[in-house]
């Protein structure tokens, strides 16, 4: 080349740069997605990510902040689409489900910006949760860690959630950390709301002085949200039964361990008129493992004006929960993207109305036919005049009584996703039940495990580091179907058990 064509060169460069950032990078448009009235198209964002947990909008950039499990929180730009790295955190302990979890990220108008993160640490054979707060520059560099606040943690039941509400405090939604006591203990920190003052002190107006208690009684809350009033709303894992979408009130009691969901059994009907227990507004039973939860209250998409969204993991899908005026009941819900993007773990929603959610298909426990070669993805939602791609419509869940009950859609519903379809489990988490002696051999050994559940067995040789829930709640024609089905089946061939086998043992 010319020294006079580098010359050119060298003066066109930056005009060209100038241009591709003023023009909007417009994705491919994978789906388009009819409600009654509107059309949305849904498209991806941001491809071949690991795991991001959670999303937060930097309004002052224009870009998704997103946190991922490893310990990096990264940043989307939302006109180029390019990624950058704003930091990775060295004492991030990452495994299975432990890591960088929520993340907050409070930028008021003229003022310090904080972003808030919880994460997973671990020290000698001690595992902790953290809150840190750190100051996020205009330029969203992160500076200046402070811990807020450090609280027993597990190799499970970990949370975590925060936000920041319209009363400018921070909310912190703990894990029980898997212990039988914390979540009713209102001394402990863990299976809380934690409210707290921006730098960390205890605010002045907290329901019990001088602690950051604000509400108790939780299990493992992933989802964590508020309106524009400042109603604050959880999702929250239920054990094999009862996942929950609570509404968060000061000084309650939502009753884990002893009260699962709803308040419907003679044993927790019992426990609430000792003293009161709150109850979900929506509870459910096959489990969904809710995960993700934002508000949206735009009307940009008037169907889902004041809706709660929620990313689902288990059930690998999208659910739109249409709340009632004063926001204290969900009046309907529909599900959306069911199984066609696998696991899917945060959303947020935009003040311009739009929608980012991602997809959580390389962590610890993937779904059939997951990871796809682009996995994770940021996907968004936008509002569009017309469908360009192929149409899909939002459906209303199936109705939990009425398939068939075989053994194998029992076994679908409570039991595939931890033992996978085929049976095979998964390498040092979930125990296969091919093969296995106790499956194959004496009922009553086999019913026990069903019925009361197992911790710390070790199995073919093997430690598993979860814990098989209890099925009590089923009745007995449904765990006579699914523990033949599974004696049948995977290469199993036992004799037949009757409900006969069943007696004594509840
Ligand atoms: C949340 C995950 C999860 C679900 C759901 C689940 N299990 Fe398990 N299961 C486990 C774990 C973990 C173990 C191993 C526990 C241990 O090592 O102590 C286990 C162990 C077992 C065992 C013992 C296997 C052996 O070889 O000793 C059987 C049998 C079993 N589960 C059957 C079932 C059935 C039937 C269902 C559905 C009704 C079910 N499980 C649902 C996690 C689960």
């Amino acid at each position: 080349m010319k020294k006079q064509t580098y010359i050119w060169l060298a003066l066109l460069m930056p005009l060209l740069s100038s241009c591709v950032a003023k023009t909007e990078t417009e994705s491919a448009v994978i789906n388009s997605i009819q409600l009654e009235h509107s059309v949305l198209s849904l498209s991806k964002e941001a491809t071949k990510l690991h795991v991001p947990w959670d999303l937060q909008y930097d309004k002052v950039n224009d870009a998704i902040l997103f946190s991922e499990i490893s310990g990096s929180i990264r940043k989307l730009d939302i006109k180029t689409k390019t990624v950058t790295l704003i930091d990775s955190l060295a004492d991030v302990y990452h495994q299975r489900t432990l890591g960088l979890l929520g993340m907050a990220l409070y930028q008021p108008e003229g003022q310090q910006a904080y972003l808030y993160l919880s994460y997973t640490s671990k020290k000698d054979s001690s595992i902790f949760s953290n809150l840190y707060r750190y100051e996020y520059s205009p330029e969203g560099k992160l500076a200046h860690p402070k811990l807020l606040l450090q609280i027993p943690g597990n190799t499970g039941h970990n949370g975590s959630r925060v936000i920041v509400s319209t009363d400018k405090k921070v909310y912190w939604a703990t894990g029980d950390a898997a212990s039988d006591t914390f979540a009713q203990d209102s001394s402990a920190l863990n299976g809380k709301i934690l409210r707290l003052n921006l730098d960390g002190s205890i605010p002045k107006d907290n329901p019990i002085a001088n602690s950051y208690v604000y509400a108790w009684g939780f299990r493992n809350m992933q989802g964590l949200t508020h309106d524009a009033k400042g109603m604050i709303y959880t999702s929250e894992h239920g054990d094999a039964i009862e996942d929950e979408i609570n509404l968060i009130r000061p000084l309650k009691n939502y009753g884990w361990p002893q009260i699962e969901g709803m308040i419907d059994t003679d044993k927790e009907k019992a426990i609430a008129k000792r003293s009161p227990r709150q109850e979900p507004i929506k509870s459910w039973t096959p489990v969904v493992a809710p995960s993700g939860l934002a508000y949206y209250g735009s009307g940009v998409i008037p169907e889902w004006k004041h809706s709660l969204l929620l990313a689902t993991l288990k059930n690998q899908s999208l659910r739109i929960l249409k709340l009632s005026a004063n926001g204290q009941q969900i009046v309907d819900e529909k599900v959306l993207f069911k199984d066609q993007l696998g696991r899917l773990r945060s959303v947020l929603t935009l003040p311009n109305g739009d929608i980012y959610f991602c997809s959580s298909n390389r962590d610890w426990n993937p779904q059939k036919g997951f990871p796809k070669p682009d996995d994770d993805v940021i996907y968004r939602l936008r509002i569009t005049d017309k469908a360009s791609a192929p149409i899909i419509k939002p459906t209303t869940p199936k109705a939990m009584n009425n398939p068939a009950k075989t053994g194998q859609t029992l076994y679908e519903a409570y039991c595939a996703s931890c033992h996978k379809a085929d049976g095979k489990g998964l390498n040092n988490t979930f125990p296969p039940l091919a093969n296995s002696t106790l499956v194959n051999g004496n009922p009553k050994d086999l019913l026990r495990v069903v019925l009361h559940g197992l911790k710390d067995k070790h199995i073919g040789g093997a430690k598993y580091e979860s814990t098989m829930p209890s099925f009590s709640f089923l009745k007995d024609e449904d765990i006579v179907e699914i523990t033949n089905y599974i004696r049948t089946h995977f290469g199993n061939s036992a004799s037949t058990i009757n409900q006969q086998h069943l007696t004594s043992l509840r």
